[in-house]
């Protein structure tokens, strides 16, 4: 911060931790605040535990003598019953905070809450805000919550992350919880300061050995070092366990030595973390066991980790990608739907869940592309609270070698209007359990940090995963406010870096999803492989169900109820309305909606061949002018990211280029039909 001497009068002179016990989230915010402190203005503060000095009153003074006090409501109104008349009430995690002349109160409703408070306050002073002020700060939903899809141990490779692009396992190693896990708890303290209260720490494909007692203690010992930070620890299963792992002959979840099983795991889990979060569960999905396997349902086999679960108050999030990849046929059957699945199975359970199970649903129904309908399955949960399942790591999204900065499109996605009962039904209310009264639900984001220096794999990356959880805790985030002041915190507040680094990523996901798949036809990326690149021959015939149905006249996935999957049909009827007709579908779904001639023409006058032509190019002419835009802040950033991120930038904006010829030459070959400006396939 320039200047930061003149701030000096502004800050606390010492920091009083209420009812602090070593190790828990108040004695951290007590800490963070006297590092942070230190760390942005060199001021050194007393810290105390002292509550008399608490009170908060009467000594703004702008003298040396002010005191940052934290602690939870309870603890501080204990000593100061007088003062409860003037705090606001709060939810589960939400904090006060206060600001008058180097006062500070930073009061939580719980003790994470005052460290939220804490690390609201540091984030306010290291932007250079000193100004005196009250507010208070309730999260949006309970479950706020990352999952990494961290193996613990992958064939050769050990500690591997599914779908990571940021190094090794942070928690792994060698199928064992590594020993030294200083980086996990580095972790916890990057999720407490925006918000996220548990860590799904396993892959959900599930590693039964997971489960053995020297793994659960190595659990215990992650638990351990994400306590201070207020995260809770949760684990993701394998249905089969009580098979593979305890020598039982079934898995079936109505049989009683199945459910015996599962309660001694249960047992012995909360034996050593008696605050764990819970479970998350991926059955029946992609060759992973589930109840159906025994003609179960969905909500058999969720209520029996529930039970198992709510004696010692835990909650089970389970999946709702479930599907049968290996009976979807694309020549023989035009209704064939993957998208149809989750509804499918889950219809008709709403009530059967028991109030300690939550769904978690990915924002489309097929997975994580570049622009989905919003998954209709949010409005055939009623009564069973959900959560929904964003990516941060960017698996179909550039695997973070582009930079795709993703809150944006999360915007969309909780902003969507279901208009269910013709009443405003977005989204964010929906999983925040207010538009269907409901006490738990939120968000579940799959980040997949490793061990690389840089987290994500990139440093701009780290955009996404501030985003995430800034906006889990308020959905009416504005995505290029929060990037502003994630650039401000991470860069520098160089109105010139704030301007590039704005400019570029407010642009980014638009171009990427015109330079690797518009109009809803999904990323047109390589289906069986890595996700990565282009390959739009390998998006039909496909086991997985993610078509295109491209022949050589005609494009896009009929999934109308008059003529196609009937996938329209699960939006309530408004919105089923719409998508029912290409006439009211908008452009940027029409081919996720209707099969469609190439030389269909669009709400924009092009034909869809044309607007896919122009789109690759103009989506990559956009990456072509990032690493301009960045060298421009040569000298601005430090040489170390700065060589890092034009690395990746230079490398983005010819792999645009290889995307845009290739998807251009390939559409050119099938349809036959020449681009009106003469650029693809003329030479
Ligand atoms: C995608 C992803 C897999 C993952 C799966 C899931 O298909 O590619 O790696 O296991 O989703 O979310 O379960």
């Amino acid at each position: 911060i320039s200047g930061a001497n003149g701030f000096h009068s502004k800050l606390p002179s010492a920091i009083v931790t209420l009812n602090a016990t070593e190790g828990s989230p108040v004695y951290t915010a007590g800490q963070e605040l006297s590092q942070g402190i230190d760390g942005i203005f060199g001021k050194k503060l007393a810290l105390g535990t002292s509550l008399a000095r608490g009170n908060g009153k009467g000594k703004g003074n702008g003298k040396d003598t002010a005191t940052a006090t934290v602690g939870t409501v309870h603890a501080y109104v204990d000593s100061n019953p007088n003062a409860a008349a003037g705090l606001p009430e709060l939810d589960d995690d939400g904090f006060y905070l206060s600001v008058s002349r180097g006062e500070v109160l930073i009061l939580g409703q719980n003790e994470r809450g005052a460290l939220y408070g804490a690390f609201h306050y540091l984030s306010l002073l290291a932007q250079g805000n000193c100004s005196d002020f009250k507010l208070t700060s309730n999260p949006n939903a309970p479950i706020r919550w990352v999952n990494q899809w961290d193996n613990m141990q992958d064939g050769g490779t050990h500690g591997s992350v599914e779908r990571g692009y940021g190094g090794k396992s942070i928690f792994f190693w060698d199928g064992a919880v590594r020993p030294d896990l200083t980086r996990a708890g580095r972790y916890a303290r990057i999720l407490a300061s925006i918000g996220i209260n548990a860590v799904v720490v396993n892959n959900v494909n599930a590693d039964p050995k997971t489960l053995t007692p020297a793994n659960m203690d190595g659990l215990a010992r992650i638990a351990d070092v994400f306590r201070p930070y207020g995260v809770q620890l949760a684990v993701a299963l394998n249905f089969a366990s009580p098979q593979t792992l305890g020598g039982l002959s079934t898995f079936d979840p109505l049989v009683p030595e199945v459910v015996a099983w599962w309660q001694g795991i249960a047992d012995e889990l909360y034996k050593r973390i008696p605050d764990m979060a819970g479970y998350l569960v991926k059955a029946n999905s992609e060759g992973q066991p589930g109840p159906m396997t025994y003609n179960r349902t969905l909500a058999d086999g969720a209520n029996m980790f529930a039970h198992t679960l709510k004696p010692h108050g835990g909650i089970i999030l389970f999946r709702a990608f479930v599907y049968n990849s290996q009976t979807l046929n694309q020549t023989l059957d035009w209704k064939a739907d993957r998208a149809n699945a989750a509804v499918h199975y889950f219809d008709g359970l709403d009530d059967k869940f028991d109030d300690n199970v939550v769904i978690q649903v990915k924002y489309g129904p097929i997975d994580f592309q570049v622009r989905e309908p919003v998954s209709p399955l949010f409005t055939h949960l009623v009564k069973t609270g959900a959560t929904i399942e964003l990516q941060v790591t960017q698996e179909y999204l550039g695997q973070q070698a582009h930079l795709v900065y993703l809150a944006p499109m999360w915007k969309e996605i909780l902003d969507f209007d279901f208009r269910v009962d013709d009443k405003r039904s977005t989204t964010a209310d929906i999983v925040s359990g207010r538009r269907f009264p409901r006490k738990l639900g939120g968000y579940a984001g799959v980040v997949n940090v490793g061990t690389n220096t840089t987290w994500l794999g990139s440093h701009l990356a780290m955009s996404n995963l501030y985003a995430y959880g800034k906006m889990v805790w308020d959905p009416t985030s504005d995505p290029e406010a929060l990037l502003r002041e994630w650039t401000a915190l991470t860069f520098s507040a160089d109105k010139k870096v704030l301007d590039v680094i704005t400019t570029m990523s407010m642009q980014s996901w638009p171009a990427y999803e015109n330079y690797t798949g518009n109009l809803g036809i999904q990323t047109l990326t390589d289906i069986l492989l890595g996700h990565y690149g282009p390959n739009p021959a390998s998006q039909d015939g496909n086991p997985w169900g993610q078509w295109t149905r491209a022949d050589g006249f005609s494009i896009g996935m009929d999934r109308t109820v008059w003529n196609g999957t009937g996938f329209a049909g699960q939006y309530p009827p408004a919105i089923a309305a719409l998508y029912e007709s290409p006439a009211t579908t908008p452009d940027n779904l029409l081919l996720w909606f209707h099969h469609v001639p190439y030389t269909y023409r669009l709400h924009s006058g092009k034909t869809v061949i044309q607007h896919f032509y122009d789109a690759h190019y103009a989506g990559s002419a956009v990456a072509q002018t990032f690493p301009a835009l960045w060298r421009s802040l040569k000298g601005r950033i430090d040489a170390e990211r700065y060589e890092h991120v034009l690395n990746r930038l230079v490398y983005q904006a010819g792999h645009a280029l290889v995307w845009r010829d290739s998807v251009n030459t390939f559409y050119h070959a099938k349809s036959g039909i020449a681009d009106e400006k003469g650029r693809v396939g003329s030479h």
